[in-house]
């Protein structure tokens, strides 16, 4: 295979071609679920109809013109790439950004390569005991973070297509009101946009998590509870009520000492989870909320947001 040519019809670096070439190798691929049980799988990992039937329209069918041979290829390989790291829990990037405007094929690939990794990380969650209904919330994260997509006009995918490689490996589990991302020593906690984060809702979920981990992963060993985000800033309570949900959660933290984090700019973060978008000029963002209002007059008075982060006890 010339890697050169590959990279260049698919639009992407060679270095990135070059990286799935490796770390794929001769690994084994997954089959994509029939076409026809499509549709049922889609709705139970809660897409919606518009990104369904995107889906649907850009369906990998054996001899579908829409699925040149590099096409092809990198499904394939980013399937097998993620595959070979089935039980990991690192952030993995399942290939490169793609020009996502050429089509349903290219906007969607990676989406075909997570269904086909839905049966993958099934077996391994049942192997570890996990019960369906977990697993399921769990996979459903890939119908909320393609609505986000959408509502983000496209530009939220290139992040969203590492993150959803760690609900295919095992790695993470959505219990309740949080996602569980499993560590080194620590469990990650991550907070989707599922509604308000009461501390009720909060510690329902760490006591889930404090039953689910020594139950269905003995070998693993945790000490904490982990976080790393721009909702850990302490200069939110500059600005929100400090029986606000958002400093509740913080009040659960020791941080860390604050460093500038690689490849992470909470700027961009701050306006990707509050505006869903990362272009709209600050003087055009809506300010109907605390935390709307706190995010631009912040940044507009040249000031930043740090992302931080911090743990506490199981
Ligand atoms: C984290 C989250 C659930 C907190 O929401 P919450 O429980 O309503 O938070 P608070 O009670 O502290 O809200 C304080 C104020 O900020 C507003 N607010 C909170 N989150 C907001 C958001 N994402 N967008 C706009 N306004 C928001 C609230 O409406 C409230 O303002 P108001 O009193 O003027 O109505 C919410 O921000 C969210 O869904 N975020 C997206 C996911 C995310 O950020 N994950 C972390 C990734 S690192």
């Amino acid at each position: 295979m010339d890697l050169d040519d590959t990279a260049a019809r698919l639009g992407v670096p060679v270095e990135d071609v070059d990286r799935v070439h490796r770390l794929a190798g001769d690994r084994t691929s997954a089959p994509l679920p029939a076409r026809a049980d499509a549709p049922a799988i889609l709705d139970r990992l809660a897409v919606r109809p518009d990104d369904a039937a995107e889906i649907m329209a850009g369906w990998p069918d054996p001899g579908s013109p829409l699925w040149t041979p590099e096409l092809r290829w990198l499904l394939d390989r980013s399937i097998a790439l993620v595959r070979a790291d089935l039980g990991g829990h690192g952030w993995l990037p399942p290939g490169p950004a793609l020009p996502r405007d050429r089509g349903p094929a290219w906007r969607h690939l990676y989406v075909y390569a997570y269904l086909a990794l839905v049966d993958v990380a099934r077996e391994y969650h049942h192997d570890h005991g996990i019960p369906d209904a977990v697993s399921w919330a769990t996979l459903a994260d890939l119908g909320r973070n393609l609505a986000i997509d959408r509502r983000m006009h496209r530009e939220g995918w290139p992040v969203m297509q590492s993150w959803l490689t760690l609900h295919v490996r095992g790695g993470l589990y959505e219990l309740g009101r949080l996602q569980h991302h499993r560590g080194d020593t620590a469990i990650e906690l991550h907070i989707p946009e599922s509604g308000p984060l009461t501390p009720e809702a909060v510690e329902a979920s760490l006591d889930e998590a404090r039953a689910f981990f020594p139950r269905h992963f003995p070998d693993e060993h945790y000490t904490a509870f982990s976080c790393g985000s721009w909702l850990l800033d302490p200069q939110l309570r500059e600005y929100l009520p400090g029986d606000s949900n958002i400093v509740r959660f913080q009040q659960r933290f020791a941080l860390e000492p604050y460093e500038e984090p690689e490849g992470l700019n909470a700027d961009v973060e701050a306006l990707r989870f509050v505006f869903r978008s990362l272009t709209t000029p600050l003087d055009q963002l809506p300010r109907r909320t605390a935390l709307q209002r706190a995010i631009v007059d912040h940044l507009t008075a040249g000031r930043h947001w740090h992302w931080r982060r911090g743990r506490f006890p199981i």
